[in-house]
């Protein structure tokens, strides 16, 4: 009998500590949608008290999923829990997720408080908690560097006020898997009531350990993973699910577990995370990369089309790759569509469903095999996108050998539209400054890259790029066949985002 692991996937909250990577409301909901189909046992919508718009994004991603439980992050403060129970109470199955930082470092410098101080608060979080909800999660932030015999004492008490899971997370990313997994084994051994609750961990990447220390503390008895998609995540990011997950899956001789996740949606999830985020996978990341089953060498292209085993430990049919397949052409209807987008995860209202199809439409007339990445597209730039404050109505470039490059744009500014040209160096350069004078900002580009969005000359090109404005920076990204116009698409993207961080400061400058 393989034993149950819990995955708790925090990819709208700690994962949006990336830089840049801020979602508006209705990606993340989307994303919500496509997590709960992935199968995640818990979710971890936001951190209700940073700002307005992050506890609504947590109260409608709570009023949507139907299975998976809903977690809310709170410090431990009365006021923290407060928000975290108002955006999380109407979930199915909510959660609330209280933390304290219990290292001598993070006590004696951050809190400026006791040890006894820090036992007695996280006991009152949890039980203030404790009273809207049985379902409380207890993070002793830093818990890797903390003392272990504190650890352990923190964690006891925390079960005592009635916490049902604690978590241990390597907060910094310092850990080291050998010493991790004796470290889990002693709070498995030394905490108090440890049978009463579930042991969690919540590891970070900074020196490439996040993966193997998840993967040793699950060996020594902790139930449940936190972990995000693609990885992403503070500074170096957090643990990846696909890397546990398939770790699981590979290896089920040595790490005899199982969890909820359907293995053939990793990928598409993990091509939205990036789409609407903006951060790119690296070619070379495990399992999701784009270089993941690409095999260069002529010896193993040979042994793999003999045998896929001999350099082959997964499939990637198992991942979810290789199974796109050419879903709707010129000719296909309102109908064909609507069926699979609702396939996809995609309910659209008639109203939506109008202004993909029209969408739709412009693109088949340019491209020829319309795939799920392009569908996924459209519906993030025509619906998900559709409370920016500046949308890109046309625009008109003309640049050549002879030519000063000039674009002409019309833009919407809060419904308002505006039109004007601007000249560059190039046809991008003149788009961006024509987008930039209408818009009255002043960010600088950081980053430009373009990548094709499938296979094919007619493929779609995915610009993105990285803006900042006053010290706050934003990811923007795009995807039109025409890459100037994806390059227009992806910085207004950007400067959305970057209006959007204007008005949730917290978000900008996370406390964690
Ligand atoms: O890294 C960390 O310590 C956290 C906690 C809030 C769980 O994100
Ligand atoms: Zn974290």
């Amino acid at each position: 009998m393989s034993e149950r692991i819990y995955i708790f996937d925090t990819t709208l909250r700690d994962g949006e500590q990336s830089p840049g990577a801020s979602m508006n409301a209705a990606e993340k909901l989307r994303l919500a949608t496509q997590l709960e189909k992935l199968g995640v046992d818990v979710l971890e919508a936001g951190f209700p008290a940073a700002s307005d718009g992050d506890f609504e994004a947590v109260a409608n991603i709570a009023r949507k999923l139907k299975t998976t439980e809903v977690a809310g992050l709170a410090r431990a403060s009365k006021d923290d829990i407060d928000r975290a129970w108002g955006a999380v109470q109407h979930a199915a199955k909510p959660r609330i997720h209280t933390f304290i930082a219990t290292s001598d470092i993070h006590m004696e410098y951050k809190l400026r408080m006791s040890r006894e101080q820090v036992i007695e608060n996280a006991v009152e979080a949890v039980r203030y908690a404790k009273s809207f909800t049985d379902n409380v999660e207890f993070s002793a932030e830093d818990g890797s560097r903390s003392d272990r015999d504190f650890l352990c004492k923190v964690f006891g008490a925390a079960i005592e006020a009635g916490a049902t899971v604690v978590n241990l997370p390597d907060t910094v990313g310092y850990a080291i898997p050998g010493e991790f997994s004796e470290m889990v084994r002693y709070v498995m051994d030394h905490t108090p009531d440890m049978h009463q609750a579930i042991l969690s961990v919540h590891c970070h990447n900074d020196l490439g350990l996040a993966t193997a220390n998840t993967l040793a503390a699950i060996q020594e008895g902790a139930k449940q993973a936190e972990v995000t998609i693609n990885g992403i995540g503070e500074r170096a990011g957090n643990t990846s699910l696909e890397e546990v997950i398939m770790a699981l899956h590979t290896r089920p001789n040595y790490l005899p577990m199982s969890t909820n996740i359907t293995t053939e949606h990793i990928h598409p999830t993990s091509r939205l995370v990036s789409m609407i985020t903006g951060i790119l996978v690296q070619p070379n990341k495990a399992i999701v990369g784009a270089n993941a089953f690409a095999h260069e060498a002529g010896i193993h292209q040979d042994g793999v089309l003999k045998n896929p085993m001999t350099y082959e430990i997964m499939k990637p049919e198992t991942v979810g790759l290789n199974t796109n397949k050419l879903v709707l052409g010129k000719r296909s209807g309102r109908h064909a569509l609507r069926s699979h987008l609702k396939d996809m995860g995609y309910d659209l209202s008639d109203e939506e469903l109008n202004i993909v199809f029209k969408k739709f439409k412009e693109l088949a007339d340019k491209k020829k095999h319309v795939m799920d990445e392009d569908l996924e597209a459209v519906v993030n730039e025509g619906i998900l996108r559709s409370s920016d404050i500046f949308r890109l109505e046309y625009q008109h470039v003309s640049s050549g050998t002879t030519v000063l490059p000039m674009a002409s744009v019309k833009l919407s500014i809060n419904g308002r539209e505006v039109r004007g040209a601007g000249y560059g160096n190039g046809p991008i350069d003149a788009s961006f400054n024509a987008i930039a004078k209408l818009t009255g900002t002043e960010s600088e580009l950081l980053r430009f890259s373009v990548s094709a969005l499938t296979g094919g000359t007619d493929a779609q090109g995915e610009v993105t790029v990285r803006l900042r404005e006053n010290g706050m920076i934003a990811l923007g990204k795009g995807a039109d066949p025409d890459i100037i116009t994806a390059s227009a698409k992806a910085y207004v993207n950007g400067l959305n985002r970057l209006e959007y961080l204007k008005t949730n400061p917290v978000q900008a400058a996370q406390v964690l």
